[in-house]
């Protein structure tokens, strides 16, 4: 179980709401895909090469949309149409390792629950007929009757499906928010001393009570021009002494019942000229926010965006052209070279982003735009991050260099923001018929501070 599970009427009476979602979702894929059942293996611990030592566990994402179970290898969700679901719970005797604690909490009630000692003991569970497997494949399983393992056609449509957030679900991403904020404040109030990336990083994981393997993804905790390195994950030991401290980018989420926030704050040490193009990114990044209602197009956000980056760096006398073009003529691509974000939900990058139907059939990204991963269009209930960035990555400024929009750039300009490595901000924002929430930023309001 994770930690900090709330054990409320609520979160029963919220869970019992997800379960018939999903069982109605099932329901019509199995029918569909003329399966009789499907079982949805938890999946289990991989052991390193050549070594006794397994990777940390991650469970399989379509186990945990069953139940809050993030730690529960070797397990099955069998669920036969018309039936109670049933969870084979694996709880074995082992006293190297701490078993799974006894089914306890708010979701119980929703499952036939029946502990195994033996991990083969699931076979006896298995219902007759074809069923649906869902996880990581194992040879034995094949003894246990007749399944297709992951069939497609029955992914995409519990992939497509899954862009919709149930009521619990989405209880759950507020929490995951709080929790982050959490993070992100101490770890902000770190910076502000003597520390390094790393000292920060434990302040992190300390104040939202998350090992790193909690996590739902590997922090990024950046001071000076390592902030232009989009995944950067080494966490430096060195202490920055203060007149060297320019910047500091944190991208970092937290966990609850399986479901992650992705979350990323950018600050300038000194009130200086990247300060306020911080305060001015931070402006737009909202304005984009506001734009998540049902109904928008996400790659039109995505180029939006584009275009009010070029603006933003037309402003700060970083290019000469105007928002519009530099957008147009790819420049902007230099500064801002990822995606303006993705769904989030069980997994950081969640599953669907360029989904047009249940059947499986694929919306490109905008040419150019390789990199964005979500082409949707906004609807009610589904989740999405905003995280805009500038950057000034040196790999990419040689590339402009040597092509024509090299006359386009300030390269004075360049230089003075390249030791501060490059800006992003992240909310993760919910789309409603009345507006969005922006489950971050009410997250930071509770804490009672205001970060940007
Ligand atoms: N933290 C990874 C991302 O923002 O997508
Ligand atoms: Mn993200
Ligand atoms: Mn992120």
């Amino acid at each position: 179980m994770t930690q900090r599970q709330k054990s409320t009427p609520d979160m029963e009476e919220l869970f019992a709401g997800h379960v018939a979602v999903m069982l109605d979702r099932y329901d019509r894929a199995l029918e569909h895909h003329k399966f009789d059942a499907a079982v949805v293996y938890s999946g289990s611990p991989h052991m390193q090469f050549l070594d006794d030592m397994a990777y940390p566990f991650k469970a399989n994402p379509h186990f945990k949309c069953w139940a809050p179970l993030t730690q529960v290898p070797d397990s099955f969700i069998i669920y036969r149409p018309g039936e109670k679901p049933v969870l084979a719970y694996f709880q074995p005797d082992d006293y190297w390792h701490k078993p799974p604690d006894d089914p306890a909490g708010f979701w119980t009630a929703q499952f036939d629950i029946r502990i195994l000692t033996e991990k083969d003991n699931a076979r006896t569970l298995m219902p007759v007929g074809h069923k649906a497997f869902l996880g990581e494949w194992q040879e034995r399983f094949s003894k246990w009757g007749k399944f297709s393992a992951n069939p497609q056609g029955f992914i995409h449509e519990l992939h497509y499906q899954r862009a919709w957030k149930t009521p619990y679900e989405l209880a759950c991403m507020a929490e995951a928010s709080a929790l982050g904020a959490l993070g992100h404040r101490a770890a902000y109030l770190a910076f502000c001393e003597d520390t390094s990336e790393y000292d920060i990083h434990l302040a992190y994981c300390a104040a939202c009570e998350h090992t790193d393997d909690q996590l739902p993804y590997d922090n990024i905790v950046a001071l000076n021009q390592h902030a232009a390195i989009l995944h950067y994950t080494y966490r430096d030991t060195a202490v920055i002494p203060a007149p060297q401290r320019k910047s500091f980018l944190i991208d970092a989420g937290a966990s609850y019942n399986g479901y992650a926030s992705d979350i990323t704050r950018t600050y300038s040490f000194k009130d200086d000229a990247f300060a306020e193009l911080i305060d001015q990114m931070d402006e737009l990044q909202q304005i984009i926010c506001d734009q998540v209602i049902p109904g928008a197009s996400y790659p039109e956000l995505h180029l939006d965006t584009h275009r009010a980056i070029g603006g933003l760096l037309h402003a700060a006398g970083v290019i000469t052209m105007h928002g519009d073009e530099a957008a147009e003529a790819g420049l902007t691509s230099t500064f801002f070279p990822h995606g303006l974000g993705h769904y989030i939900g069980l997994q950081v990058h969640d599953v669907g982003g360029f989904m047009n139907d249940a059947g499986g059939e694929r919306i490109s990204p905008p040419q150019g735009h390789e990199f964005l991963r979500l082409t949707r269009t906004v609807e009610s209930d589904q989740v999405m991050t905003i995280e805009p960035g500038i950057y000034f990555i040196e790999s990419l400024l040689n590339k402009l260099k040597d092509s024509p929009l090299k006359s386009a750039v300030n390269w004075t300009q360049v230089e003075k923001f390249i030791p501060y490595g490059g800006i992003r901000i992240e909310d993760n924002v919910v789309a409603t018929d009345n507006g969005p929430i922006n489950l971050t930023r009410d997250a930071f309001d509770k804490l009672g501070q205001s970060h940007s």
